[in-house]
């Protein structure tokens, strides 16, 4: 199937099939604090993920691959809510354009629409250095996603069958491309095993992209006959592999995302150790449904809620919120015990 055909069907799929509300973080409490001792006009939002310093740890993650009139819609549109609200923005894949040079319009509007702002670049696990450098410079990165997306393809009938070589491309990019990488799942979560792994060759910043929110295998089996059933439950779910991966070194710098829609939601990613967190369905699902001026909107209320939440914490920025305290109860709490962590 055609790549621009199969990103447009992600994109209706995706809103089709909707959040799964299994992060996990339900799981998650704060302890009411009645002492807070912190005024609300004193909360700070900025965050420090890696290298890049961002006016607040929320970000719209990748969505937008493919190519043609749609995607530079969407990609133009996502940009201006992204200048409009101050926060970072990740493209979809690149490969299309990569591929086809006639399709960089359709991500070069990002950096038109937002020449300031903090922009990231995407592509997959198979991709070479050189082709890293062409995305990079297509849209001025300021950082580069690389994703892992395994299940993915493996419910994909035009999918990837071939992973050998991954890790090994991973670290040529990470180490030669000169702006940091940020390496993401794309909803089925990362394994402190897997996280040690990339930490081992060099990665520092890692986007968990847990279960919970979209769900790839549950998009995949929707646009094809042959139903490949036992993925559509596979992964690990965000609050469990944030916590996996914090585990894994505090010389990482490590992105909540999967499901996440709520201000709460993000607070508790942070409280358990995430340092930026990013939201992709919800966004999306709030730009097709309600329109631009809605998600900025939207996306003002989140900064606002943010700041109620850390109030009544007694947290005046997003390093205090990453050590505020925490009940961790039901599937999670058993999760991270049997996983040998308390
Ligand atoms: C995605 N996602 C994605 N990720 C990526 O690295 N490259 C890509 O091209 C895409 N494309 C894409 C299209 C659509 C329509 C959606 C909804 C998502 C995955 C995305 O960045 C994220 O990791 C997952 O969607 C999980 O987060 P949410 O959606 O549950 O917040």
């Amino acid at each position: 199937m055609e790549r621009k055909q199969r990103k447009l069907d992600h994109l209706e799929f995706a809103l089709k099939t909707g959040q799964q509300h299994q992060t996990g973080l339900e799981d998650i409490s704060f302890i009411h604090q009645s002492l807070p001792g912190i005024s609300l006009n004193n909360v700070n939002l900025t965050a420090e993920v890696g290298e890049l310093e961002l006016s607040s740890p929320i970000f719209i993650n990748a969505m937008t691959g493919g190519g043609g009139p749609e995607t530079e819609k969407l990609n133009g549109d996502l940009a201006i809510a992204a200048r409009e609200t101050g926060i970072a923005m990740a493209v979809g894949s690149q490969m299309a354009a990569i591929k086809d040079p006639g399709q960089q319009a359709s991500f070069k509007v990002v950096r038109k629409e937002n020449p300031d702002g903090v922009l990231i670049g995407n592509l997959g696990g198979e991709a070479t250095v050189e082709q890293a450098k062409r995305a990079s410079e297509m849209i001025g990165a300021d950082a580069l996603q690389i994703h892992i997306n395994v299940i993915q393809e493996l419910t994909m009938p035009e999918g990837d069958r071939d992973f050998a070589g991954t890790l090994s491309r991973i670290e040529k990019i990470n180490k030669t491309i000169g702006i940091p990488v940020i390496v993401k799942e794309v909803g089925f979560g990362m394994s402190m095993e897997t996280v040690q792994q990339l930490h081992s060759v060099g990665v520092s910043i890692i986007d968990v992209g847990g279960f919970g929110g979209t769900n790839f295998a549950k998009i995949e089996n929707e646009r094809r006959a042959k139903i490949l059933g036992y993925f559509n439950e596979w992964g690990i779910p965000t609050a469990a592999s944030i916590v996996e991966a914090v585990n894994v070194s505090p010389q990482l710098s490590v992105i909540g995302s999967g499901g996440i829609q709520s201000p709460l939601e993000i607070t508790k990613s942070l409280a358990l150790g995430a340092r930026g967190v990013g939201l992709a369905g919800h966004f999306l699902k709030l730009y097709k449904e309600l329109g631009l001026e809605q998600l900025i909107k939207e996306i003002h209320y989140i900064h606002e809620d943010l700041k109620v939440i850390m109030t009544a914490l007694g947290c005046g920025n997003i390093s205090e919120l990453r050590k505020s305290k925490l009940v961790i109860k039901g599937n999670t709490y058993h999760w991270l015990s049997q996983r040998g962590i308390d």
